[in-house]
Order: C-alpha cells, then structure tokens, then sequence
C-alpha cells in the first residue's frame, strides 16, 4: 500500500447527526448506521471509518412529507407561486455556497465511492456547471413564455407551473451529478423536494446541508437518511408524492410505484438498467475502437449506467481485437483513487468483486475463458477486469447488467444478429457502432436510433454533455433529461386564457402594469 497523501487523509470522522426538514437542521438523537469506506488506511487491510449517518423511520420520512406537502401548499405556498427570478436568485445562492465545499466533496467522493481524484472534480464541478447552464436555460424558457397568444379571439399566456412534491433518489455511482440533475430541475420549477442519498456517497451530502438551509425558504428541500425500505416506502405511502425521479434500478422503482395509494396521479421521471452494446464492424479502426471500448466499459471500473456491458465483434476481426483489448486492459492501472493515472479503483460495493466472481465462474463454466492475463485477480476491495470470450446467452454476463469490471464479448457473422439482440433485450439506452463505410453504416443507423436512444458513431456511450437528451427505450428510462429537457420534465404547462375583449384586455393590461401577478408577468430575465 503506497503512503495516502496528508491532504486525503481521513483524520475526522463525520458523524452526521442532524438532518434537513422544514427549513431546519433538526438534531437526531437515535440510532444511526456507521459509514465505511473499503478503502484502507492501515498497510493491512481493513475498511476505513469515515462517519456515521441517522438511521430514521417512519416518523422522520412523514415529518418530510408534511413539511414538503405544505410548503407546495396544494400550488399555494411560496416557493410554487413565486416568481421565476427570485426562485433563480435562491439557486445562485445555493450554487455560490456550494462552490466552496469543493475539496471537502472531492474527497468524500473518492473515499465513499472509490472514484478517482480526476473523475471527482469533474463530477463536482460538471454539476455546478449543470446548475449554472439549468439556470441560462429557465431564463430562456420564462423569456419565451413571457408574452400573450392571441388565437381564435383568445388571448393566452401559457407559462411551465410546478407538479408538487417530488422525491428524489439518486444512484451511488455519480452520488452528487445524478442526484443533483433530478434535484435542481425539480426545484427551480417550483417544486418542493424530499431527497435521500444513495446507499453510498451520502456523507458529501453534508457539507451542502447548510448551503441547502440557507437558499431556500423552509420545507422546500428535505434531506432525509436511512434505507429506502425504511424511509422512502411511508413517504411513498403518505399518498402526498406527486413525482417519483429516480435514478437506479427497476425493482425500487416499481417497488416504490406500488406503495402509492394513487398510481394513476404519480408521474415518473426514472433513469434505469442499460446493457449498452459496442458493435465492432470488420472496417472498423480498430486503435480507435479498442481505446473507446476500454474507456466505454471500463471508466469507473464499469460502474456507470451508460457504460458498454457487452461488445459484439465481427468475427473475421475478433481475434486481433481479442488480443489487443485483452493486453490493453491488462496495462489498466489499479490504485487508490488519489493514485496518478488510475484508472481501476477499489469498489465501494462489499459484495461486488463476489458478485463479478460468480459471473466468471457460470460463463467459464459455459465454455467461456478469461483472454486476459490479470484478469479476475482479486484483493480485498478489488477484481481486475476480466475479459470473457466467447460468450453465449446461456450465460448470466450477457443478461445481467453486471455494473462492474467484467467485459463480455460475443462474435457475430451477420449484422442483424446484434440487431435481433438488441431488439430482444430488456433494454434501450445507447450504442457505440464502430466503422466507416457509409453504405453499411447508414441503413444500421436508421435501424440503431429505433433500438435505443443514442448511437455514438465510433466513440463510447456516455451521458454528456448535458446539453443532450439523456433517456432510454423499454426498461432504461422514463421521461428526459438534458438541461432543457429536465426544466420541462419536472413541471407541466399552465396557462390563462381571456376572451379578447375591452373588459378582459383592461384588467390584463392593469395586470401587467401593477406587476402584482407573478405569472402574468412579461418581464425578461436577463
Ligand atoms: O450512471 C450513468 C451515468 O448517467 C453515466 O454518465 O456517461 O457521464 O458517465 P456518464
């Protein structure tokens, strides 16, 4: 174990006992769950104690929803009905303070999920980024609707208004970015939010508690702790939930659907499993292919939804891309997340290097090998990667999503064989098709777009930028999200409409000289 530098040491533990509920950090005094991270600090080896979080029940989870619940005050309370540009300036300052917590979220990123120094202050300030450009685009979307329609003898404003409480879970892989995509959205549009971090990368949740408690006005952000059986299951059951945006898997997802009294009345913005496929055409370049594929399945040690979970390969190159992409994982280097040049890191999952065990041990057992030399190498927190050739749909990798370091890899013959695959899979996010000629291309693109949502033409799949739709087909997702998309998400057009006549047009006039509507209101913000 080399030396962790003095700035990443872990020398206070974070015993996080308060939490965020109607405006108000509230003392907890109950029982609370440890947070360890299987990262070690002592040469042999033993998980790192970094804190301590609540462990809360019912009670906490409905103190949230009432708070949340009345702070929506049915589109009556004041964060839905105030005006676009002071909810902007609560979010500039929320942003503002947040900047400062910087190195204190890096190094809990990296401590509480493994992920690496570079990849955690890109997290970090990927998503301030994310909260400056939804803010450009608010403005954008109030300056467009800030003006009458006169159509059929109707006049008409039609603005986006709030859809109520929101409860917000995000996964652990991006603990931060993909929480705060769904958090930020929800509640510049004037929603009130009860959030609860991912079973990792919860403590870097803290130093943002003030930050939280300071910009927006009480009820509006509910941060809560504990299990999603324990916590997020009454909140569901309260019936008060108006949206459920989540991004992690299917089973809470539907579990979570099940507990509303009211199904029909719940909207669902939900980012799920992906088994993103790479298809290697026989013209392929195969330098370029090779280094986007190792970065597509293997950044983040595969723990990324978007992330290539399988890669077909057209069998008249296969050997040479085997050989080459089985040597370039092996040259991967693994280290603590601080380390220079890592690119492998310890998991944060206990039971992931198993888990990735039984996935090698069922597919060799099917006629699989492991082509890499280091591959399935294993230390206390850590599996190296391990490439599997050739694989068969008998086999548990080439169904699961297996959301860690295994790369599988199948042969095809004749393109519609990965196409039939990926019509008959479970999933529709993304594809990476690797080659040139456009006569092939161009029909397999008409073919890729309708299979899932994004093809990247002779690069790896990935969420950004922002600016982009990120969504998925059948079991990957429900609703949109990019930056604009998300603000139109997490709310739903609204409109007043008039009669155009002289006694309408008088008061709509008055309306918009007295500025004492925050709706009827054309001002741009600039
Ligand atoms: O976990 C899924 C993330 O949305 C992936 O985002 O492609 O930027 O790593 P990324």
């Amino acid at each position: 174990m080399t030396m962790i530098p003095e700035e990443y040491q872990i020398k206070n533990v974070i015993h996080q006992d308060t939490f965020l509920v109607n405006g108000e950090l509230k003392k907890w005094t109950g029982k609370t769950t440890p947070v360890y991270s299987t990262i070690s600090s002592t040469p042999n080896y033993e998980p790192t104690l970094l804190g301590s979080i609540p462990f809360m029940g019912e009670t906490e989870a409905l103190e949230a929803v009432d708070a949340a619940y009345n702070a929506y005050k049915n589109g009556q309370g004041l964060w839905p009905t105030m005006k676009v540009s002071d909810r902007i300036k609560c979010m500039e300052n929320f942003v503002g303070q947040m900047k400062s917590t910087r190195t204190e979220v890096v190094k809990l990123l990296m401590w509480e999920i493994g992920k690496s120094l570079g990849d955690s202050e890109k997290e970090f300030d990927r998503t301030v980024e994310y909260i400056y450009d939804t803010i450009e685009s608010l403005k954008e979307l109030n300056s467009h609707s800030a003006h009458f329609e006169k159509v059929q003898g109707v006049n008409a404003m039609v603005r986006r208004g709030p859809l109520g409480v929101v409860l917000c879970l995000g996964p652990y892989n991006y603990p931060l970015n993909e929480t705060f995509s769904l958090l930020i959205p929800a509640l510049i549009m004037g929603n009130p939010v009860i959030f609860k971090p991912a079973k990792h990368g919860v403590l870097l949740i803290s130093p943002l508690l003030e930050a939280f408690r300071n910009s927006f006005p009480k009820g509006v952000i509910n941060i809560l702790y504990g299990r999603g059986r324990e916590v997020a299951t009454p909140v569901m059951q309260s019936g008060k939930v108006d949206l459920l945006a989540l991004i992690g898997n299917s089973k809470s997802a539907i579990a979570l659907q099940d507990q509303h009294p009211n199904k029909n009345r719940l909207r669902l913005i939900l980012g799920l499993e992906a088994k993103n496929p790479a298809i290697v055409l026989p013209d392929a370049d195969l330098d370029l292919a090779i280094q986007e594929c190792i970065a597509g399945s293997l950044s983040f040690n595969g723990q990324r939804c978007t992330a290539l979970k399988v890669l077909y390969v057209h069998e008249s190159i296969a050997e040479e891309f085997n050989a080459r992409f089985a040597a370039k994982v092996d040259e991967l280097k693994y280290g603590n997340p601080w380390e220079k040049g890592v690119m492998l890191t310890p998991l944060p999952e206990v039971e992931k290097p198993n888990y990735i065990q039984e996935l090698i041990d069922d597919a060799t057992a099917k006629g699989a090998k492991v082509i890499n030399a280091k591959g399935g190498r294993r230390t206390e927190n850590s599996i190296f990667p391990a490439v599997v050739f050739p694989v068969n749909k008998d086999m548990r990798v080439y169904h699961e999503e297996q959301f860690g370091p295994i790369v599988p890899i199948l042969t095809f013959k004749d393109i519609q064989e990965p196409l039939n695959d990926m019509a008959a899979s479970s999933y529709g996010q993304q594809v990476s098709l690797f080659g040139q000629d456009i006569k092939t291309i161009a029909p397999l693109i008409d073919a890729l777009v309708n299979l899932v949502c994004r093809v990247n033409l002779n690069s790896s799949c990935q969420r950004g930028p922002d600016v982009f739709p990120f969504t998925g087909r059948k079991d990957s997702a429900v609703g949109t999200l990019s930056i604009h998309d998300a603000l139109r998400s997490f709310s739903i057009r609204t409109f007043v409409a008039s009669k155009d006549n002289a006694y309408n047009n008088a008061i709509l006039q008055e309306l918009l000289n007295s500025k004492e509507s925050n709706f009827i209101n054309t001002d741009y913000i600039l």
